[in-house]
């Protein structure tokens, strides 16, 4: 019995911020942000727009392109680091309004890499007994976007991506997932404040702490390091070389992160999905809404042998293998 991806779906909020916008808000340009990073526009949430809301869309074209009725799922998973609020669980809320009625359902933190480790609890569920698990990545980064930060703001974008795993006879589905973790290195990308170490207040708003902060240059150098590491890993762990690859879906920080990680392993640029021009950094949301863009565009076929790739805030990282 494998866990096998047979449904997968993505949904962006309506409007869109191109860095020109961007240059009207921080001292940066367009020409910056795109040769640093690769990004050229972001999907940014409507107000009142939530994490949930997001997640209920893409989960529900999940589900259809599945062919699996809402009722039938065992399990929610929401990966996010931006949950409607701090509880209940987002995934609760996406439980309702999908109408999945015996469902468990709830949130998994893993920052970027919560889609990868979602996926792995899914794929533990389903190879001991249950037939379908909905796991959505879904990120409103823009709530916790310091909009006055040059060196963070020009970075993320909101967004979901979900797919359904169901139990599968045969060698297609999940082949191995990898998890890893340095909370050693927690610093690197932290929302200070908001939480139990520093509740909500007057000075933590004035000092904008409920805002991501970054040290992106020593996080640029972990994520190629930790990227290139968990890739040789997992190609390892099932006997494989590079060439085997059909198509790598990493999470959507940096291009020029991508390009080095893709150097050392040696791996044609062609064989790398990128969406990250259009959508930015949307955290857990990123592998997921790439993944399914690169299915609808058929980039994705039966048989293929795709690799998920994830760093990010805590610090983890991750990747999963995948028989398509
Ligand atoms: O999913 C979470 C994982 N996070 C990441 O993957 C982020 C990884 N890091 C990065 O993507 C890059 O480090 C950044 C894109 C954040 C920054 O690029 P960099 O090449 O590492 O730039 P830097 O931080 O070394 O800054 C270079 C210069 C600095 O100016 P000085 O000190 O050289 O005068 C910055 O102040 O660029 C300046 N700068 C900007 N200039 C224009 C920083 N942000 C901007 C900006 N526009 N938006």
């Amino acid at each position: 019995m494998r866990a096998r991806i047979t449904g997968t779906g993505s949904y962006a909020p309506a409007r869109i911020m191109t860095n020109a916008d961007l240059e009207g808000l921080v001292a940066t340009s367009d020409e910056w942000i795109r040769e640093r990073t690769g990004i050229r526009e972001r999907h940014i949430a409507a107000t009142g727009e939530a994490c949930s809301d997001l997640a209920v869309q893409a989960g529900k074209r999940a589900l259809a392109a599945a062919g699996v009725a809402p009722a039938d799922l065992d399990m929610i998973l929401v990966a996010t680091c931006t949950g409607d609020y701090p509880l209940p669980a987002t995934a609760c809320l996406v439980q309702y309004q999908l109408g999945a009625t015996k469902a468990a359902a709830c949130d998994l933190a893993a920052a970027c890499c919560g889609f990868v480790y979602a996926l792995s609890v899914a794929d533990a569920y389903v190879r001991t007994g249950m037939k379908h698990v909905l796991v959505i990545g879904s990120e409103v980064m823009s709530a916790i976007t310091d909009w006055t930060d040059r060196n963070t703001c020009v970075l993320f974008g909101d967004g979901a991506g979900a797919a359904v795993i169901s139990a599968s006879d045969g060698e297609r589905g999940i082949l191995s997932t990898h998890l890893r973790s340095d909370g050693a290195l927690c610093d690197l990308i932290a929302v200070p404040a908001g939480g139990s170490r520093q509740p909500a207040s007057e000075k933590v708003v004035g000092e904008r702490l409920q805002y991501i902060k970054m040290k992106g240059n020593e996080t640029f150098k972990v994520a190629v390091r930790s990227l290139e590491e968990i890739a040789r890993e997992t190609l390892a762990a099932n006997q494989l070389t590079i060439d085997a690859l059909d198509l790598y879906v990493p999470h959507q920080a940096n291009m020029r992160i991508l390009n080095a990680v893709s150097d050392r392993l040696g791996l044609p640029k062609e064989k790398i999905m990128l969406n990250l021009d259009r959508y930015g950094n949307t955290s857990a949301a990123s592998i997921p809404i790439a993944l399914d863009e690169a299915v609808r565009a058929g980039r994705v076929k039966d048989g293929s042998l795709v690799m998920l790739g994830a760093f990010g805030a805590g610090l983890t990282w991750a990747s999963a293998l995948i028989r398509w």
